[in-house]
């Protein structure tokens, strides 16, 4: 079948929601994608922030190997040795008590709107407040959180008693909140919202209006976690001890896995019974996500570091070399944002023509880059020379 007819057959079979690149994928390894006609790209999304080592890491694929082996589903009507093992490589790493295990983003943002409820039904604390930017899933629940209108076009009515604020806006939250207030969620770098990164003095406002309320906050790190940012948690930057946090994409290492952590005095909110999930914490993606655990515990995040302050050097370079086409740069770690003057989607299309670089472009004019952490020099290198050359055949257009 060539190409065309797959693609095709794609338009005519799926319901059309996705706007895939025009790559049909053999295989990937490492930072490296092969399409079906051998050409190599080179991957800067990672999945969209999911293959935190790359592309088939060997010992995410062993792990993933053994537990098939020895079964993959039980359900959680069983103890089972793997998923509790990985519960406490999580609680160990990310520094929280409780676990719950979910499949995907929007289900673990889902069930912490409904632990955050429930710990607020008693005290008649019942609404959530969420900002602008930020995008925490498709589900009602994080959907009602969401501001975008292209993600909510005729899809309501939506969950009541949930707010959004605008981000970094300290004197818009102080109205928004009263004693109503069951939980806050952000993220600290906002993945779709264009890599804006939350302000220190946004963080002091939220913890002193928690401190006067009595909320929960939560944080979203399902795309800043699992080490996207050169800690395993972003919140380590910014030093604060969320309720709740919800992790996904990267800690499956591939496969589909979440949760939603939580402090200790969340522990008893939910009794037997109050929530549930059948493939939650599945054998396989718990085996693969002790994998990735034990492969950023040897020194991958800190590397990740060191290639990242260099990627950021470049990327600075390449906006004050660039000034017609670049505003600024933005993100932490190997969550990086250019900040353009122009769609994104354009540069984003020539570096993958012309250059077979794959990045993605998100909030209209920021070219998302979500490397590997396995990211070398030598890659940035290649990106940097690349990304030059196609901003400087572009700027000879625009002038
Ligand atoms: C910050 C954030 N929250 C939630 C989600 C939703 O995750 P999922 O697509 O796994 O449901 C995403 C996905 O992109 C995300 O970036």
């Amino acid at each position: 079948m060539n190409i065309d007819n797959l693609i095709d057959n794609e338009r005519t079979i799926f319901l059309q929601t996705y706007n895939r690149l025009p790559i049909i994928i053999e295989s990937a390894r490492g930072n490296i994608i092969w399409d079906e006609d051998g050409t190599e790209y080179r991957d800067f999304i990672a999945g969209l922030a999911v293959n935190i080592l790359g592309h088939s890491h060997p010992a995410v694929v062993d792990a993933a190997i053994r537990q098939t082996y020895k079964y993959m589903h039980v359900s959680n009507y069983f103890y089972q040795r793997i998923q509790i093992e990985f519960a406490m490589a999580l609680t160990q790493i990310s520094g929280y008590d409780r676990v719950f295990l979910t499949n995907s983003g929007t289900e673990a943002n889902e069930g912490a709107i409904k632990l955050c409820r429930s710990w607020g039904f008693d005290k008649d604390k019942t609404e959530i407040i969420a900002f602008t930017g930020g995008f925490h899933g498709r589900t009602y629940g994080p959907l009602s959180l969401t501001e975008r209108p292209q993600y909510k076009e005729k899809m309501g009515p939506f969950l009541n008693n949930m707010r959004i604020v605008e981000y970094n806006n300290s004197q818009a939250l102080e109205e928004a909140v009263s004693e109503k207030t069951a939980g806050v969620l952000f993220e600290f770098i906002q993945g779709e919202g264009g890599l804006c990164s939350v302000t220190d003095e946004f963080i002091e406002t939220i913890c002193r209006l928690k401190d006067k309320y009595d909320f929960l906050i939560i944080t979203d790190e399902i795309q800043t976690g699992i080490g996207r940012t050169g800690k395993f948690m972003a919140s380590e930057h910014w030093n604060i001890k969320p309720d709740i946090a919800t992790i996904a994409k990267g800690i499956g290492g591939g496969l589909p896995l979440g949760a939603i952590l939580t402090r200790e005095h969340l522990a008893n909110v939910w009794k037997i019974g109050n929530h549930g999930s059948t493939f939650g914490g599945n054998a396989v993606a718990c085996a693969t996500g002790l994998a990735v655990i034990n492969e950023l515990q040897r020194g991958i995040m800190r590397n990740s570091l060191v290639v990242s302050d260099y990627f950021m050097l470049h990327l600075q370079a390449i906006a004050e070399d660039f000034p017609n086409c670049v505003e600024e740069i933005r993100g932490k770690g190997m969550m990086l944002g250019i900040v353009l003057k122009f769609e994104a989607s354009i540069l984003c299309r020539i570096l993958l023509e012309e250059k077979k670089i794959i990045t993605n472009a998100t909030a209209g004019n920021v070219l998302r880059l979500l490397p590997p952490l396995i990211t070398t020099k030598e890659d940035i290198i290649c990106f940097v020379l690349a990304i030059r050359e196609c901003l400087q055949n572009l700027f000879t257009e625009i002038i």
